[in-house]
């Protein structure tokens, strides 16, 4: 089971390296937990750099992207989609039939599988083959063979940034979450899996919506749930977040269709999220230039599900080396990137057992520390750390969150005097869909930022596997929309008075 130098028969309580450990926990603590003031500098920040991401385009670390989608289902749409999820970890591939009563679902079969990881490398080509081939097998195997129908709907959600050119066309901006496929950025998703689809043979699918994953969560709360939500964040692989904005207010930008609303979903895109207000310690700096595309998105490498496991085995192996955690061995694998997953990391910070058995299971499994090996006292040390890594993640996404209720005024009454309104914040991913730990330390961080009468108003609703349904719930409103209006949605009369300056398109 194990190739490590773990040898039991060193003394375990060394007076001296456990003093090293308390002091060095001590500074953990001090550099990972961010006090509620340092949180609120965090949010004004994050509010200086959202708006000026609506006003200049490439001058803010937040990208603000309008994602062309100005009308969110509203749960009368009917008929038979499909989609994809693509974009992180997994691949999801949907069929769902929306009922003739509002808001319900006659159908859905949903199919979730592992990305290959070969497959994160390969000629873009390759990897839109692979997805295109599993849609036609796996629809086959359902009895909603993608490839016998007339015209197969399917909404795209490809959860990475990408700059809108219409509901159904874009470019890649950049990969991220480990994925660097050739031939990917700059082209358009929506086509590269059209074309995949050609090449399989199966020509007539009809891709009328292309989805970053959070306007996909969002969406299928509101078809789901009617019009509550007013944004969407996701944590689980990587982490981003989108919201409803004012199209007047995006003004570094304007759209060549007839608004249909006075409203745009933007994808905030913040991995990226830069500022000196935000807390990155030298093992954030570390694990950046380890990764495969460094100097990029460190929010995201703070935070989010690809990277947090990682963080806290930065930590554990430190006080291997410098405070003889293991009784003074380091384990091989705990050297390795990667060797510890963010899913071991939260099971090992939510062990209430009370020998902590399941952190000594995760050390086994992670680092092949045969459990019987690991002392109580050892384990409540480990999950210890993994605790502020995880409490760290969920206090600076709180101040994100808090960020766009400010930004949207959620955080005050509509008339003075009157009542504070409620916001509801879709979620998905699976940090916050497995972890209600974790959705719970991010509503403390909003409490502690915004105070306890916004954060009564405000709460977080869970929308597993949102983004799948969503994009067909996109797809769904498109295409009666395409119905109704008779013509292509992305339509290019401009009826707004271009600006002289600040136009971007
Ligand atoms: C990544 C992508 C972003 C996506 C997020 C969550 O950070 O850049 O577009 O929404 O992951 O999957």
């Amino acid at each position: 089971m194990s190739n490590n130098t773990y040898e039991s028969d060193l003394p375990f309580d060394r007076l001296d390296s456990r003093r090293r450990r308390e002091l060095a926990f001590k500074q953990y603590q001090e550099r990972l937990h961010i006090p509620t003031e340092a949180l609120q500098k965090l949010t004004d920040a994050f509010i200086e750099q959202l708006e000026l991401g609506l006003r200049e385009k490439q001058r803010s670390s937040l990208l603000m992207l309008p994602t062309m989608v100005d009308v969110l289902p509203q749960g009368q749409e009917r008929g038979e989609y499909y989609s994809i999820d693509s974009g992180g970890k997994n691949i999801r591939l949907l069929y769902t039939r929306l009922g003739k009563d509002k808001h319900t679902v006659e159908e859905e079969k949903v199919e979730v599988s592992r990305v290959p990881v070969e497959l994160h490398k390969v000629p873009v080509e390759e990897l839109f083959d692979y997805i295109a081939k599993r849609m036609i097998s796996w629809s086959e195997t359902q009895g909603c063979a993608i490839a016998e129908r007339q015209r197969p709907v399917l909404g795209f959600c490809c959860s990475f940034p990408v700059d809108h050119h219409a509901l159904d066309a874009g470019s890649l901006i950049q990969w991220s979450k480990g994925f660097e496929n050739p031939g990917g950025v700059g082209a358009d998703p929506a086509k590269l899996l059209r074309e995949a689809f050609q090449r399989q043979g199966v020509p007539r699918v009809h891709i009328n919506a292309l989805l970053n994953d959070t306007v996909a969560t969002l969406a299928a709360a509101r078809y789901l749930d009617g019009p509550d939500a007013i944004g969407s964040v996701i944590m689980g692989t990587g982490t981003n977040a989108c919201y409803i904005e004012q199209l007047g207010n995006i003004t570094k930008w304007m759209p060549r269709y007839r608004a249909r609303t006075p409203d745009m979903v933007v994808n905030i895109e913040w991995p990226g999220f830069a500022a000196p207000e935000l807390p990155v310690l030298e093992e954030d700096r570390a694990l950046d230039a380890e990764s495969n595309n460094p100097g990029q998105q460190q929010f995201e490498k703070m935070t989010a599900g690809l990277y947090t496991g990682d963080i806290a085995r930065r930590l554990l192996l430190s006080l291997a080396e410098d405070g003889e955690l293991f009784s003074g061995a380091v384990p091989e694998r705990l050297r390795r990137m990667g060797a510890f997953t963010t899913t071991l990391m939260n099971l090992a910070a939510e062990d209430a057992t009370p020998d902590l058995a399941r952190v000594g299971a995760v050390l086994e499994e992670a680092f092949g520390l045969p459990a019987v090996q690991t002392k109580p006292d050892i384990r409540r040390e480990v999950r210890q750390v993994c605790v502020l890594v995880r409490e760290r993640s969920a206090r600076l996404i709180a101040a994100m969150i808090a960020g766009i209720l400010r930004h949207l005024h959620r955080d005050r009454p509509r008339t003075a005097g009157g009542e504070l309104p409620r916001t509801v914040v879709a979620v998905d991913g699976g940090v916050f869909v497995r972890h209600a730990d974790y959705r719970a330390e991010v509503l403390a961080g909003v409490r502690d930022i915004l105070g306890d009468a916004v954060a009564d108003r405000f709460s977080l609703k869970v929308v597993e596997a949102g983004s799948p349904f969503g994009a067909a719930c996109v797809a769904a409103a498109a295409d009666s929309y395409m119905r109704v209006a008779g013509g292509s949605l992305n339509f290019r009369p401009p009826v707004h008075k271009l600006p002289a300056v600040g136009q971007s398109r």
